[in-house]
């Protein structure tokens, strides 16, 4: 035995028990009982012990809006493990004109040797001719077994529905999943420039010109094209009543439709976009903050199983440079939020305000993505012959965020001064002890590359 973790309680998705845990070459090989000597003991009496969190939607080292983003995997994941995040899936994206092959070795060359948790890639295409769609076939067998695709940001990253129609039938021959950013790209344009065209510029207008039917609409369609092709879909970043509405009259006539909220849309809303002095462009991201009544429907969707997950949609562009570029016309500031680090925490106060159960929680940090994008039960739970990502995390700690406290590389936090009660006290990376007591204690290189089974497999 490499380590035995001793006197925490285990939480899983489905129960909560006080045993000890074995672990050696990385994976849990013991839970309760009589225990061999071991190398290393953990004592984690009054602490819960969790899987490591499982964030299926980061935009690590990319570019967009003609912006590189300010983190790198060595510092976005180093955050994310100091949160309690032991494994991403990150979005690499193809150029205009490039090849996905390309796109993969682009994305490995920011990765390997750098990650401090373990990753897998998801696929974005924003350009899809015949060879594109090809190759797309051949990234299953890789191990990429999710492509995402946007439906807006026309001249950016928008697709017409034949692509989306395409890309549907690629995944369902190969056992992938179609991933879709839906917001009506056209209808936002439009409304946009409009209120630019009247002078409207501030960064509230980001919201104002994206209203829920703006993602209402684009959910149906593409849910609809799924069902016409006869894929399963899944929608990111949810945020709306109105969106909600669709996924469940989907589920309801029985298409596979899954849907993913994000931290941000249950903390923050619109009116943040207003805050005096610039401040607002902090929390311009797509879709925009809704209501106060849009977190609560959100919540309860998540505890009556209505959502898969909460992501961080992690986004890494500065306050000062970044944002600035939207000063005279919101069109122009990057689009994103970070929160790869806070994600835990944050989404852990619905425990406390008793909106979710303990379990409720587990399943949707970590066990429910793991399963819906092929990695589960190696990532996800603990139990024996899984990989041993535990999170020893105190449920009574209080911490008030401060963007000073984050690990990542950015210089502002989405949810700067809030005070959180639960925080991840000591990370485990495949058996190997990252965050010590709250301080960062791994290297770059200890996360590795994730080859993902197929969907439903
Ligand atoms: O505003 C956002 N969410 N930016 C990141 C790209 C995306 O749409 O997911
Ligand atoms: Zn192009
Ligand atoms: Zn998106
Ligand atoms: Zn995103």
């Amino acid at each position: 035995m490499d380590l035995v973790i001793t006197n925490g309680t285990i939480v899983t998705a489905s129960s909560i028990s006080r045993a000890d845990i074995g672990i050696k070459d990385g994976k849990v090989v013991q839970i309760g009982g009589e225990f061999d000597p071991a190398a290393r003991t953990l004592d984690a009496a009054g602490r819960y012990l969790l899987p490591g969190g499982v964030d299926v939607h980061t935009h690590v080292d990319s570019v967009s809006f003609d912006t590189q983003s300010a983190d790198t995997f060595e510092t976005a994941t180093r955050a994310a493990a100091c949160g309690g995040t032991t494994t991403i899936i990150d979005f690499c994206q193809q150029e205009h004109g490039g090849t996905l092959a390309e796109a993969v070795a682009d994305w490995d060359s920011k990765s390997v040797g750098k990650a401090a948790i373990d990753y897998g890639y998801h696929i974005i295409i924003v350009d899809a001719p015949d060879a594109v769609i090809e190759e797309l076939a051949t990234l299953p067998d890789k191990g990429i077994t999710s492509f995402k695709l946007f439906m807006a940001y026309r001249g950016m990253n928008m697709i017409d529905d034949v692509t989306l129609l395409k890309a549907l039938d690629v995944a369902k021959r190969t056992g992938a999943l179609v991933m879709v950013h839906a917001e009506n790209g056209d209808a936002a344009d439009y409304l946009r420039d409009k209120f630019v065209a009247e002078g409207k510029v501030e960064p509230i207008y980001h919201a104002l010109s994206r209203p829920p039917r703006v993602e209402a609409e684009a959910t149906a369609r593409a849910i609809a094209l799924a069902e016409i092709v006869g894929a399963p879909i899944y929608i990111v970043h949810l945020t709306c009543d109105e969106a909600l509405q669709e996924l469940m009259r989907a589920k309801a006539r029985g298409v596979t439709a899954l849907a993913e909220t994000c931290t941000q849309y249950l903390y923050l809303t619109k009116e943040d976009l207003a805050r005096p002095d610039f401040e607002g462009a902090k929390y311009v991201f797509t879709p925009p903050a809704r209501s106060v009544a849009d977190q609560e429907l959100l919540w309860k969707a998540l505890a009556d199983g209505w959502l898969e997950t909460v992501s961080s949609d992690h986004c890494s562009w500065l306050f000062k440079g970044h944002k600035d570029k939207g000063r005279d016309d919101f069109r122009k500031i990057p689009n994103g939020a970070p929160g790869i680090e806070e994600r835990l925490m944050m989404v852990y106060q619905g425990v406390n305000e008793g909106r979710l159960s303990l379990t409720q929680f587990v399943d949707l940090v970590a066990t429910r993505p793991s399963k819906v994008f092929g990695l589960f039960p190696q990532k996800g739970t603990i139990a024996v012959g899984s990989d041993a990502d535990i999170v020893l995390w105190d449920p009574e700690e209080t911490f008030t965020i401060t963007q000073g406290a984050m690990h990542n590389a950015m210089d502002y936090s989405s949810y700067e001064g809030r005070t959180v009660k639960g925080v991840p006290k000591t990370v485990l990376l495949r058996g190997k002890v990252v965050v010590e007591d709250g301080r960062y204690v791994g290297a770059p290189g200890d996360g590795s590359f994730l080859k993902r089974r197929k969907f439903g497999a």
